[in-house]
């Protein structure tokens, strides 16, 4: 069972990028780190500091949980560590790259090569097959279709939903869906995977199935995985806890 079916390289790179972008070699290192980020939301209903002068590094293959009660700004620091949001004071970098030193457009060509999310509402799309979900990732990076079919079957065998390749996400179980999301995560075969209280929707044993993929994924193919959840006991089983309250880091555990 090879979850990397790209001619055996771990460079996403080897796809054509005719659009003239920077390309990441990330395969060696991809030490994700921020510095003194803070983020403040401003809105009608006021000011909100979010995050407040947070300094985090994370090596590539640790399997990360952040822990923390609601509106403590988990979220808001996920966001900004996969660079699907920008900070208001400091700096994310991965592999040594100053990430929102780059434009909008290498950020998201960044993101699509290297990053896979997975959120607790799944955030498929209904209206397409779930094929087509896993395959959206590749589509965007230009995977020819041949070996954008036979990765998706793959995929879609090892998480167990092969069957369920035709049918609309819909119809599917809470746990099946949240195994297409991560299907569709890994589609581009990405060295660092967040993951937004994926088991937050789940009863506790499609949960833990969920969170033994996540786990697979960490110990197995050695991919950065960094998870927010509400879970003690699983946050338990990951490499190490960093706690937020109140936009700041409260404690980190090893265990
Ligand atoms: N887009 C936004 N606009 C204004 N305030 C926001 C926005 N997103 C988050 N917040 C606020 O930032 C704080 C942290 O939110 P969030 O990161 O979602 O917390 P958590 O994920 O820990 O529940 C909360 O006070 C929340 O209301
Ligand atoms: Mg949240």
């Amino acid at each position: 069972m090879a979850l990397n079916t790209n001619n055996g390289s771990n460079n996403n790179n080897t796809h054509p990028s005719n659009d003239g972008n920077h390309d990441f070699d990330v395969s060696s290192d991809a030490t994700l780190a921020v510095e003194n980020l803070s983020k403040v939301f401003e809105s009608a209903a006021g000011r909100v500091v979010a995050l407040r002068r947070i300094n985090i590094t994370i090596n590539k293959g640790e399997f990360v949980s952040i822990v923390g009660p609601s509106g403590s700004g988990k979220s808001t620091l996920l966001n900004i560590l996969g660079a699907l949001d920008k900070p208001s004071f400091g700096k994310l970098f991965i592999s040594g790259i100053d990430i929102f030193s780059l434009s909008d457009k290498e950020i998201a060509h960044m993101r699509n090569n290297l990053i896979g999310f997975i959120f607790q509402s799944y955030n498929l799309i209904n209206r397409t097959t779930v094929r087509r979900n896993v395959e959206i990732p590749s589509i965007i990076a230009r995977m020819s279709s041949k070996e954008r079919a036979n990765r998706s079957s793959r995929l879609l065998e090892i998480l167990g939903i092969a069957t369920k390749a035709k049918f609309k996400p819909a119809s599917l179980s809470g746990g099946q869906q949240q195994r297409v999301a991560i299907a569709r995560s890994l589609m581009n075969n990405p060295t660092i995977i967040f993951a937004d209280e994926p088991t937050g929707n789940l009863d506790t044993k499609t949960g833990n199935e969920v969170f033994d993929l996540l786990r697979l994924l960490s110990s197995k193919y050695r991919r950065t995985i960094i998870m927010v959840t509400h879970n003690a006991d699983l946050a338990k089983k990951t490499d190490r806890s960093i706690y937020i309250r109140d936009g700041q880091i409260e404690k980190e555990i090893l265990y």
